[in-house]
């Protein structure tokens, strides 16, 4: 897929980085806990307020609204070649517990700043441009991240949408339906599933999550791959009993043959000796979880990613070799479900080479790095040329309440993305 590159170095943009900080900070209010926490948990009653809130903005820019049947929502801004596939950008607006302000929802915001200073220069796009918001990219409600994305690229199957339940038995299927959405599982996936042809690239503008950008006093990342994500369940259960009374020699302590599988992922993962490689326990419970009683059931949800797809796959196969290992051992049942063990994605040269132009077009520094959180750019680069640009955040946090990014940079990085998304619609 060729995509023409255009110098667009006369667009004078008028963006203000105060005036976007404003909006995120006000969609930040859309949250389950008090702020700075944002929580926002996808389809539950704040996130549509926020989906209401970003169909405002849209349509203050002039973009008319679009919904796929799982929710997406696409904001057009027609060009002046019909049959020109579309360039799009965007990013999720949904948040795990206890978020901050900035992760996804600067990559909904910001591109429609930057559509709306690229109309106001009196730029004209060839290939029209959309501004996407993404369901669920978070994988809180029904464990799996990137629901949208996955539905777009055609990585979703019908079993999914009727088997993902959330903590209250309810269905993707049924959540999506009482959100105004949804439809037949088939009407949702034939719906959702971008035809060939629709997307000519598409980057997603994205606080890096990490810390390399600001250490190093460079002003903006463009991300050339992104890691491989896997997330697996794990249940074990035991006889549990009464934690005076059961003596030791008699326990099958579910609690505990958890707590080594917790280690063990550790374990695992340091043992590639990989920097590259991460591993989290970050759900684990136990019941009855009361002070004086054995442990009898465990859940855990484990996160394991790595930039090498196959290191990654041994730590997967690391870890469950662990739970058949300890289960035998401490005579507990076990079960474990795979929740996802996603390729890794290339970045296009074509949409590199347009974010590192408009970078040096806006005397910005730059470099080149990986994204070792997932986004939906992980999806789209099934289908489509994609890329990503990431701004410096505070101390590298994220996906806590003090997430932070500056005005300044938050301006730097929507100039970078217009001129981005200039070059690759054309004019
Ligand atoms: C997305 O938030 C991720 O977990 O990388
Ligand atoms: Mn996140
Ligand atoms: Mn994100
Ligand atoms: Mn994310």
């Amino acid at each position: 897929l060729l995509i023409a590159t255009r110098t667009v170095k006369s667009i004078n943009l008028d963006v203000s980085g105060e005036e976007i900080a404003s909006q995120l900070l006000h969609l930040a209010t859309f949250t389950d806990d008090p702020n700075p926490a944002v929580t926002r948990i996808v389809f539950t009653e704040n996130d549509l307020l926020a989906r209401g809130y970003v169909k405002e903005l849209m349509t203050a820019a002039g973009l008319t609204i679009r919904e796929d049947p799982m929710g997406n929502i696409f904001g057009r801004w027609e060009g002046s070649d019909p049959d020109a596939g579309a360039v799009m950008s965007g990013s999720h607006a949904d948040a795990i517990p206890l978020a901050g302000a900035y992760d996804g929802t600067l990559g909904v915001i910001g591109p429609i700043a930057a559509v709306a200073a690229l109309r106001k220069a009196g730029f004209q796009p060839r290939a029209p441009i959309d501004v996407l918001m993404f369901t669920s990219e978070e994988p809180t409600r029904f464990g799996l991240g990137c629901i949208g994305s996955r539905g777009m690229a055609g990585e979703l199957t019908a079993a999914l949408l009727d088997e993902k339940l959330d903590v209250n038995g309810t269905s993707f299927l049924e959540a999506s339906t009482a959100a105004g959405y949804g439809g037949s599982t088939h009407q949702i996936l034939d719906g959702t599933l971008v035809k060939e042809g629709a997307v000519k690239a598409f980057v997603e503008l994205h606080i890096e999550q990490g810390p390399l950008l600001e250490a190093e006093g460079t002003q903006l990342g463009i991300v050339t791959a992104i890691a491989a994500p896997a997330a697996l369940r794990v249940f074990f259960s035991g006889d549990g009993g009464h934690a005076g009374a059961l003596l030791m020699p008699y326990r099958n302590d579910a609690g505990l043959a958890a707590a080594e599988v917790a280690l063990a992922v550790e374990a695992s993962v340091l043992e590639t000796g990989a920097i590259d490689a991460v591993g989290t326990t970050g759900l684990f419970e136990i019941g009855p979880n009361t002070v004086n009683s054995v442990p009898r059931e465990a859940k855990l949800e484990i996160d394991i990613r790595d930039i090498d797809a196959a290191r990654r796959d041994a730590i997967v196969a690391s870890v469950l070799k662990t739970v058949e290992e300890v289960a035998a051992r401490r005579k507990v049942r076990h079960r474990v479900e795979m929740i996802n063990q996603d390729a890794p994605a290339t970045c296009s040269d074509q949409v590199i080479s347009a974010a590192a132009e408009a970078a040096e077009e806006l005397g910005v520094s730059h470099k080149r790095m990986v994204s070792r959180a997932y986004h939906d750019s992980l999806f789209m680069a099934r289908f489509a040329p994609t890329g990503m640009i990431f701004i410096p955040c505070r101390n590298g946090w994220s996906h806590r309440p003090d997430e932070f990014a500056t005005p300044g940079d938050i301006e730097r990085g929507i100039k970078a993305l217009a001129l981005t998304l200039a070059k690759l619609a054309g004019s």
